[in-house]
């Protein structure tokens, strides 16, 4: 017997960051986060259920995975099967439609694609909150890929309270944010270690906990009130907060690259001419710029001459879930 379901997920962007866990196993989080989904980088993931399978067979972009990549993949679809109660192996095959290359395959796009295909292929019908709270065991970013537009992942207090809402639709602000591709290598350092670096021997981290939850407030508000000013100067002093644990850790260790200080001091520049544009960075060194569309085009006049036009790609809010068969 052969079960098959397919599913599109979007990655988001966080504008208060996730960054170390209360409980490693369950991916509980020590703090709430806020993301935007973004509409131009979205993976595909089909499941297919089969009991003439001996084992997971899994490709991603074409190519069969293997070793800790393949592992981190079946251990999500044995939560499935045990859900489920069923024991047959999966046939999965996932494509990231992000520009070739560009370094920005997301866990988060990734384990919410999986976690829809998954279920729905199982025979599970999950609901956007369990849905969430399944896509969170594979990656904790992926918790806020299930709802389109603002979303937030309130931590909760363990496995059952700990899952995603959705803040406000994509429709609701037409926001854009450009995603500067400063550097194309493997990250050396993956979030779940940086952020568990962070978390024991940064001495700003008790700090950084009482940051979000302030943070979070008042993003909260400038996304009531669509106060641009408001939601990009959060983003930006938040982001740099989380590095800045990085910062701080021992070993010390950073996700900048010479080429990502570049672009945080052209938008310094460009905000000091009276464009408002601001910038967030997560666990690489690329840069993300949050502009309004009215002003997208003065920013990407400023930025193309240190970048090219083919290291600029511009997104907007994008949606949530979606069953493609
Ligand atoms: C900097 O979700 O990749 O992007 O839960 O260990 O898989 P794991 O980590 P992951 O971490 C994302 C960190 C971040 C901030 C964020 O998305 O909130």
């Amino acid at each position: 017997m052969k079960n098959h379901a397919k599913a599109r997920a979007h990655t988001n962007i966080a504008l208060v960051k996730y960054w170390g866990k209360a409980n490693e196993a369950l991916k509980l989080p020590t703090t709430n986060s806020l993301s935007l989904t973004l509409d131009r980088f979205y993976t595909d993931t089909s499941v297919t259920f089969d009991d003439q399978l001996p084992a997971d067979q899994i490709s991603l972009n074409g190519t069969a995975l293997e070793g800790p990549a393949a592992h981190r993949i079946t251990t999500f679809l044995d939560l499935v099967r045990t859900q489920a109660g069923i024991s047959s192996k999966a046939q999965v095959t996932t494509v990231n439609n992000v520009p070739t290359a560009a370094g920005l395959a997301s866990s988060a796009s990734g384990f919410a694609a999986l976690a829809a295909a998954a279920s729905r292929a199982s025979g599970l019908q999950l609901d956007h909150k369990q849905l969430s709270r399944l896509a969170r065991r594979g990656s904790g970013s992926a918790t806020r890929s299930i709802d389109g537009g603002f979303v937030e992942w309130h931590k909760g207090f363990g496995d059952r309270t700990s899952f995603a809402t959705q803040v406000a639709p994509a429709d609701y602000w037409n926001l854009n944010v450009i995603a500067i591709l400063v550097n194309q290598r493997q990250k050396q350092i993956s979030s779940s270690v940086g952020m568990k670096r962070s978390q024991t021997t940064s001495p700003y981290y008790r700090e950084w906990e009482k940051l979000c939850k302030h943070d979070l407030k008042k993003l909260k508000m400038a996304i009531s009130n669509r106060d641009f000013n408001c939601l990009g100067t959060i983003a930006e002093e938040n982001a740099m907060r989380m590095h800045a644990l990085t910062l701080s850790a021992a070993p010390d260790f950073s996700y900048f690259d010479a080429d990502s200080l570049k672009a945080m001091r052209l938008i310094h520049q460009l905000r000091a001419t009276g464009i408002p544009c601001y910038f967030t960075m997560d666990a690489g060194p690329n840069v993300k710029v949050l502009v309004e569309p009215k002003h997208l085009n003065a920013v990407l006049a400023a930025l193309t001459p240190a970048f090219g036009a083919n290291q600029l790609v511009v997104a907007a809010p994008g949606p949530g879930i979606q069953y493609l068969t």
